[in-house]
């Protein structure tokens, strides 16, 4: 007899055990699967962003970003620290217990909120009556049956053609953030968020690091006059990006060591060698083992779900949240989905406002934006007004002895409506969230410019880049 559930949920990253959450809060019965792992075998949740993706980097971030300032600031501040050493087996064991104890948190949490928790591979076995059959294999053999399915088994890397992931030299983000010792020489394929987040853990300590990027801008995504001012930075902080190139073959020689043949912007073969080579291009949908076609549940060309504006699918009561479908792949945007979807399945208005997802990049200094970039408005042929404040003249960041950037405010040039917000500089990741507020109640740049902003606080320069647009600074 298999154990029914009004959900289940497949997939425990931010997707998956946030919806199993919200809709156990509503009054469901809900079991959610997951298959990850940790090193001793036992169950893993949190998916990609806890095990090998936001949260790990970000630990590594702050520890490389310590050893950095012990290094290069402190003395600034009449701090004199000699002998300054990483351990890194000791910062990657300190990442894995910030990875455990978030495994552990959302353990807690799936059992406080009365969620069935079964480890292993969820796959869909048939559609009956009731709902969907499915099967769990793993550390649980179990067939489940539940009247709703979410599915939410989110993204594995992109490798390149001819190099697979052996882990050791050439590295998804999975090895990335394993890497044992500082290598002299570290490649990265692709500048985009990965690139530049582990890019600058190893630059921070010590290694040469050169970025091959295929597209000839740096950050298109991103509004140019910051990516402009980001790269600036980076080239200050020795972080070697090549735009424009072709990679060819990568090969790994009998020592371990990588040499990654390309041909240059300007079409010359080159050749780079390195010690470690970290491929980061981007992410691809992972379905693997869900037996979708057991079921007929629709992929797209690229292997993801495919779904409409509400998550649902081409499968009655089959939703499908996160990586695995169309959208940005970030974990707040996979934690909304499942919140919308398990509301929607209670009768409720679940919404997610694409308009108003902030991306962050957790570089020093750190990038965050929301909304339209300038060049987005030009070609939709809006009229806008800027505004823009340093960080310079920000007396808290003089304070902090971080300066480097500004806050970028664009509204619309009759309504003045806040259409974007764009920040390069410190705690970037922390501002943002007062321009998402802002945009998601259609503020205006006025109603910014005239709140009253704690001083002193890197607050003030969103204030400011809001005045700006009114040609009015008033420290600047
Ligand atoms: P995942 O987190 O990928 O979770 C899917 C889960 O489903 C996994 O646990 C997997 O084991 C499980 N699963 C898959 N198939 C099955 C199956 N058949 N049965 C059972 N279980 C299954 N985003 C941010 O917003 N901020 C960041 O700072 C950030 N940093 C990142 C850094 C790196 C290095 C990487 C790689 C990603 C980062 N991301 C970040 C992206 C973020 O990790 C993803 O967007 C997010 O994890 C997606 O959540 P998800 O729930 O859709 O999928
Ligand atoms: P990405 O999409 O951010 O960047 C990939 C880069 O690789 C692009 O600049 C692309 O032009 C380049 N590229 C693609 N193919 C190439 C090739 N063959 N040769 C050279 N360059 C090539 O992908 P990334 O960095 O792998 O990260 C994946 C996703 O994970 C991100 O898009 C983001 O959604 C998520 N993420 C989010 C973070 C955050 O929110 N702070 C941190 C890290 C990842």
């Amino acid at each position: 007899m298999s154990k029914q559930f009004d959900v289940i949920v497949i997939g425990a990253g931010p997707g998956g055990y946030i919806a199993a959450i919200r809709a156990a809060q509503l009054g469901m019965s809900v079991a959610c699967v997951d298959e990850w792992k940790n090193s001793a075998g036992g169950p893993a949740p949190g998916g990609t962003c806890t095990n090998v993706g936001c949260i790990p980097s970000k630990a590594l971030l702050q520890s490389s970003e310590h050893f950095h300032h012990a290094n290069h600031h402190f003395a600034e501040h009449g701090i004199t620290a000699s002998g300054v050493s990483m351990d890194v087996a000791k910062m990657v064991a300190r990442k894995d217990t910030v990875v455990k104890q978030n495994n552990d948190g959302i353990l807690y949490l799936l059992k406080k909120n009365k969620v069935s928790f079964f480890h292993g591979r969820g796959s869909f076995v048939k559609a009956g009556d009731g709902g969907y059959e499915i099967k769990v294999s793993g550390a649980a053999e179990e067939t489940l049956q539940g009247k709703q399915i979410i599915v939410a088994t989110g993204s594995n890397a992109r490798g390149l053609p001819g190099a697979p992931f052996d882990e050791e030299n050439i590295l998804s983000n999975d090895g990335a953030l394993r890497i044992g010792a500082v290598p002299k020489k570290l490649g990265l394929i692709g500048s985009g968020v990965i690139g530049l987040e582990m890019g600058s853990v190893w630059r921070r300590l010590g290694a040469e690091v050169t970025i091959l990027e295929g597209l000839p801008t740096f950050l298109g995504a991103v509004d140019e006059q910051i990516a402009k001012e980001a790269k600036k930075a980076f080239d200050k902080q020795g972080l070697k990006i090549e735009l424009g190139v072709s990679v060819g073959d990568v090969k790994v020689g009998k020592k371990g060591s990588v040499s990654v043949a390309y041909s240059n912007a300007k079409g010359e073969a080159q050749v780079l060698e390195v010690d470690k080579l970290i491929v980061s291009i981007g992410r691809v949908p992972n379905t693997t083992g869900l037996n979708a076609d057991a079921v007929g549940l629709k992929l797209d060309e690229r292997g993801a779900i495919v779904v409409d504006d509400l998550c649902r699918t081409n499968l009655p009561g089959v939703w499908a949240v996160g990586d695995v479908v169309r959208g940005p792949m970030l974990a707040h945007k996979a934690e909304e989905e499942g919140v919308a979807v398990a509301e929607r399945m209670a009768g409720q208005h679940g919404h997610v406002n694409f308009n108003t997802i902030p991306w962050v990049i957790y570089t020093s200094p750190e990038i965050a934006w929301v909304g339209q970039t300038e060049q987005q408005l030009k070609v939709a042929g809006r009229a806008y007004k800027s505004g823009t404040f340093p960080f310079l003249a920000n007396g808290r960041a003089r304070a902090l002895g971080d300066t480097t950037g500004m806050v970028k405010m664009l509204a619309d040039a009759a309504t003045d409506e806040i259409l974007g917000v764009h920040i390069v500089g410190p705690m970037a990741s922390e501002l943002i969230s007062e321009c998402v507020v802002a945009m998601e109640f259609r503020a205006s740049s006025e109603d910014i410019a005239r709140i009253c902003h704690a001083h002193p606080s890197l607050s003030e320069a969103t204030k400011e880049a809001a005045l700006a647009v009114d040609k009015r600074t008033l420290n600047f």
